[in-house]
């Protein structure tokens, strides 16, 4: 999959910006607060319909102009062209070849896998860090699972208001069997998708550790779901749909008292984590940064294994400023990994940092105050 050109219109610090990209390697040049990271926010934005810069879809449109417009012409077994547009007084919109559409169309057209010197997180953040990271590769490869999560999303929402009103008025607890219902049928299908996930992912990302790491370590990645315990997660352990269900079910009785004593939802899949080992041990407890940073790196390079294998092709990589964070060594062997695969776009205020023969393949692209040019 390929970005052929993108153009972007009142885009944070944009005016007005057209460019070509090169297929293989794309490296953006510039000083701090230039608009590096904006530019791969634009691209971001066209593949998920939306930012992971904030919520907050105004910040998106340029000081002081009505629309920003971002547009592509992306080519995945045929062209098309995608473009996002967000208005002050209108509802966002995004369109396939000039047509509207819906956000579970438009998701999925682009493909990305984005690296930020935040990636660091999914090791070592919370286990929201590590659920974000996995439902934003998985709601680019399946408009299900995305349109499940959401329903998800808005029973969980539900349902704690219930809990809440709950404590007042124990009649409302009359409605909850309903919603119990919606948690363990939604959740069973997420939780399932995420174990399948998990499951592939696991056997990419342990092949590139042993590509990308020194030592002969064991990468190990374990799917944790919200009822299972640390302790006793091991990798390869695959539950059944029914195995889900019950143990679901089975939570759902055990924690009612205190579900409404706290007036919250206890369980299910926004309960779950992910589980970084290294030759049995965690990686978030006893790993050393290096160790976290490679692990890190195989999972990206796992993500884009794992899309080839879901749609046939592979995404375009998004890296911003990741270079300063990793050492030479592992820089190299990224960039060279990536150039038999897949479009790679690159930020850094230090050309320098790359050698010669890889700047000398590339498309070198300089931005100054939201100007680009080549
Ligand atoms: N809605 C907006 N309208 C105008 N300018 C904006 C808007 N949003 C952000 N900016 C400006 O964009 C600039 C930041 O751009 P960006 O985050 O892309 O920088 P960068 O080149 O990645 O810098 P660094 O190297 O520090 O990461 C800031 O100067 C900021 O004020
Ligand atoms: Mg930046």
């Amino acid at each position: 999959m390929q970005i052929k050109s993108l153009s972007l219109h009142n885009f944070r610090n944009y005016q007005s910006a057209t460019l070509s990209l090169n297929e293989g390697l794309n490296i953006f040049v510039g000083n701090n607060a230039q608009g590096k990271t904006n530019l791969l926010e634009a691209i971001y934005v066209l593949s998920l319909s939306k930012s992971y810069r904030t919520s907050r879809e105004m910040e998106l449109i340029r000081h002081g102009f009505e629309t920003a417009i971002i547009r592509a012409q992306v080519v995945k077994m045929a062209a098309m062209d995608l473009t996002v547009q967000v208005s002050r007084s209108e509802k966002k919109r995004l369109l396939v070849n000039q047509k509207s559409t819906t956000a579970n169309s438009f998701v999925g057209r682009l493909n990305t896998v984005l690296f930020i010197p935040d990636s660091l997180q999914m090791v070592k953040g919370s286990p929201g860090d590590r659920r974000r990271f996995l439902d934003v590769q998985i709601c680019q490869i399946d408009p299900v699972y995305r349109g499940n999560l959401l329903k998800y999303q808005r029973v969980v929402r539900q349902r704690n208001s219930l809990l809440k009103r709950a404590w007042d008025s124990r009649s409302l607890l009359a409605q909850l069997p309903a919603w119990d219902k919606q948690l363990v049928d939604l959740g069973t299908q997420i939780i399932l998708r995420r174990q399948a996930v998990v499951e592939a992912l696991q056997h990419y990302s342990r092949d590139a550790h042993e590509k990308i790491s020194d030592e002969r370590e064991e990468l190990n990645l374990i799917y944790q779901p919200c009822f299972e315990s640390e302790a006793s997660v091991a990798a390869g352990k695959q539950y059944t749909i029914s195995q889900v269900e019950e143990a679901l079910k089975m939570q759902l009785k055990q924690l009612r008292t205190e579900e409404v004593r706290r007036g919250y939802t206890l369980i299910g899949p926004q309960r779950d984590d992910l589980v970084f080992r290294i030759d049995d041990q965690d990686l978030k407890k006893y790993g050393s940064q290096g160790q976290q940073r490679t692990a890190v790196l195989a999972y990206i390079l796992a993500e884009l294994e794992l899309m080839y294998g879901e749609t046939g092709e592979y995404p375009v990589v998004l890296l911003d400023d990741v270079m300063s964070e990793l050492d030479r060594t592992r820089q190299m062997l990224l960039l060279s990994i990536l150039n038999e695969k897949a479009q790679t776009i690159v930020t850094t205020t230090d050309l320098d940092s790359f050698t010669p023969e890889t700047k000398k393949r590339a498309s070198v692209f300089l931005i100054e105050q939201g100007r680009i040019s080549e």
